[in-house]
């Protein structure tokens, strides 16, 4: 399943990020790329150790961690720092699946979900789409500055030359509750439907029978 959110961050929040990002300072990405992706990842990613990324940081992770969507279709236990990459024109990240498990000793995580936030409006750079690819086949994806997509971090992707213009987003990876993929999704879809019987006849005994199953099967299924 993939997921959008859009207007992740607002309109203020976008011109914070890039007054930092006009400040920031840029390394490449092979560093932080496993033995196997070095020839594939060909982009560059903001020094950790710079102001820029933890002021990003603080106001991206927050953000995502709070949204009512991400929530309903993450159940989020874990959120990983961002990763913030930049494209300009000849790089790309090539076809890759990511580490299933990040983070450092002591802090380590199973990445569930992967996260793209994107930072530039995709009218300012050409190419660059980040391209998942499912049962259903590859899809593009290329959202407006400030939507983020929420996608299975089991799926090959990668990231298509940019030719034009310069690409940056923030990734991240989740680690959710439900482990399981396909009952995440059916939680999701019945906490939406839930949601609707709440806004619509909060006090009907069917509401009432599916807030009922929707606790059981999270009490069922979830790790915390
Ligand atoms: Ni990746």
């Amino acid at each position: 399943m993939l997921s959008e959110i859009p207007n992740l961050l607002s309109q203020t929040d976008l011109a914070d990020v890039h007054s930092q990002l006009a400040r920031a300072e840029w390394q490449t990405g092979k560093l932080s790329a496993g033995a196997q992706a070095q020839d594939l990842k060909q982009n560059q990613e903001m020094s950790q150790s710079c102001q820029s990324w933890a002021a990003i940081n603080q106001l991206v992770i927050p953000k995502l961690y709070a949204h009512p969507s991400f929530q309903s279709m993450a159940m989020p236990s874990k959120v990983s720092a961002a990763f913030i990459s930049r494209c300009s024109p000849g790089m790309y990240y090539g076809e890759h699946i990511d580490n299933p498990i990040m983070g450092n000793q002591g802090a380590r995580y199973r990445s569930d979900l992967a996260i793209t936030v994107f930072l530039s409006s995709p009218e300012s750079y050409e190419g660059g789409e980040l391209t998942i690819h499912s049962t259903f086949g590859p899809m593009a994806v290329k959202l407006a500055a400030g939507a983020a997509v929420v996608y299975p971090a089991s799926s090959l992707h990668e990231v298509t030359p940019v030719t034009e213009g310069e690409r940056i987003v923030c990734a991240l990876w989740a680690q959710s509750m439900i482990r399981d993929a396909h009952q995440r999704e059916l939680l999701h879809e019945l906490d939406e439907a839930r949601r609707a019987l709440l806004l619509s006849t909060p006090n009907a005994k069917v509401t009432t029978k599916v807030e009922q199953v929707y606790a059981n099967l999270l009490r069922m299924w979830a790790d915390v």
